[in-house]
């Protein structure tokens, strides 16, 4: 066992540190404040490669491992989880599953411009009925020959109105009932594609949710990926991976957290000394950095199982609901180690808080985990 990083690890970590305090870090507060996307920021992650990690340089991505991503994300996260939201999105949900499912032709009309961050990429699997319950899609693709005819309505689209390349998830014989859903992309501008009003969010507010309205969208059948009937598999498989992400985005806000705690705890002074010196915060901090540490292996091994070619459903669905649970507890920890501090904009840490909520709702919620996990183990 080993549990040290390589070189080129420690570099992209080194890279994401620096990035987020030199680049994310200002102006954190006001985009939160004013719900305003990143997008100067997201074209200096796309240019600095960060946008397609994981994909092969052939198709303009970094051509990099899971744990480098994690490493990423753990340390953009620490910072701005709306940055890093789309960073999870772009690089898992969708170049991701262009790379190992698409064809060859759409490799290379979406994912080169996704990979290389020339554009940014949606996924659109929820729907005002079929959020958890992922089999019950009503947008319907109907098959009309040479192309599909998409309607329906999709909700909290992470990148909605930001994205050019959507992959949209929908229903093209309720028949079949998994078996007969399919993954098309679908682009900005088509015909009777609309996009829906912003929302107002709680947390991730720089991040930009959107519904989307399909209304008789003619879609071509090339831009269906793979087989007929694949999309639903190809959802699960895709979401699979994003939960590291996502599992990494809930470690990195935990991690932020506890570090703005440890340092708070060290400057302000209460009863004649510094606040870590009172044992009620020291045992907090003490508490929040071991949850964090285990959160972290977790983190981590499901990263590196993805990088073995081993199966990771299980160890991604352990890392996000354990990691998106620390999340929470830590950020309310950090709050409550700043006492009043802790409750205005200035200090980060209320933002945290409010950004942790959604590692346990988006890309399954932690009862779809709970549902994940003890399948996983209750079939052996
Ligand atoms: N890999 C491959 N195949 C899989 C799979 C996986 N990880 N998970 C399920 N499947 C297959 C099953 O094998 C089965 O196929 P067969 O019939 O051929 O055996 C098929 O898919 C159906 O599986 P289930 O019977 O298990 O399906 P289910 O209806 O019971 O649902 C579920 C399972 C896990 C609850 C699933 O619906 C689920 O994951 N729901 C949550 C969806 C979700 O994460 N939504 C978040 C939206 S995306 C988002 O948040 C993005 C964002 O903006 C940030």
């Amino acid at each position: 066992m080993n549990f040290s990083f390589s070189e080129e690890h420690l570099m992209i970590q080194q890279a994401a540190r620096d990035f987020a305090q030199n680049e994310l870090l200002p102006g954190v507060i006001e985009r939160d404040d004013e719900q305003r996307f990143p997008s100067e920021q997201i074209k200096k992650l796309g240019e600095l490669g960060f946008l397609g990690m994981m994909v092969n340089t052939k198709y303009n991505g970094s051509g990099m491992d899971t744990l480098s991503y994690v490493l990423a994300m753990e340390e953009l996260s620490k910072v701005d989880a709306s940055a890093s939201v789309v960073v999870s999105v772009n690089n898992s949900l969708v170049c991701y599953g262009l790379e190992v499912y698409g064809s060859e032709e759409q490799k290379q009309k979406y994912l080169t411009r996704l990979a290389s961050g020339e554009i940014i990429g949606a996924f659109c699997l929820s729907e005002p009925e079929a959020g958890s319950d992922a089999t019950s899609q009503k947008t319907t693709a109907i098959d009309k020959g040479d192309h599909y005819l998409l309607n329906g309505t999709k909700n909290w689209i992470t990148n909605g109105s930001s994205a050019e390349v959507y992959i949209v998830i929908a229903q093209t014989d309720k028949a079949k009932g998994h078996k007969g859903i399919n993954a098309i992309i679908v682009e900005k501008g088509m015909e009777g594609f609309e996009i829906g009003p912003k929302e107002n969010k709680l947390g991730i507010r720089g991040s930009d949710t959107h519904s989307l309205m399909f209304n008789n969208v003619k879609v071509p059948k090339e831009n269906r990926i793979s087989e007929d009937g694949f999309g639903f598999k190809f959802a699960m498989k895709t979401l699979a991976g994003g939960r590291i992400g996502i599992a990494a985005q809930a470690l990195g806000i935990a991690a932020g957290a506890y570090e703005l705690a440890l340092k708070y705890s060290k400057e302000r002074k209460a009863f004649g000394t510094e606040i870590s010196n009172h044992q009620a915060i020291a045992f907090k901090l003490a508490e929040m950095h071991t949850q964090i540490e285990a959160a972290r292996h977790m983190v981590y091994k499901a990263a590196w199982e993805k990088d073995q070619g081993l199966n990771y459903d299980l160890s991604g669905a352990m890392a996000k609901l354990y990691a998106s649970q620390v999340a929470m507890d830590a950020t309310v920890e950090a709050v409550q180690i700043h006492g009043g501090n802790g409750f205005v904009k200035d200090y980060h840490v209320e933002r945290l808080m409010r950004d942790a909520k959604i590692t346990q709702i988006y890309e399954g919620t932690s009862e779809i985990q709970k549902i994940v996990i003890s399948r996983s183990i209750l079939k052996n």
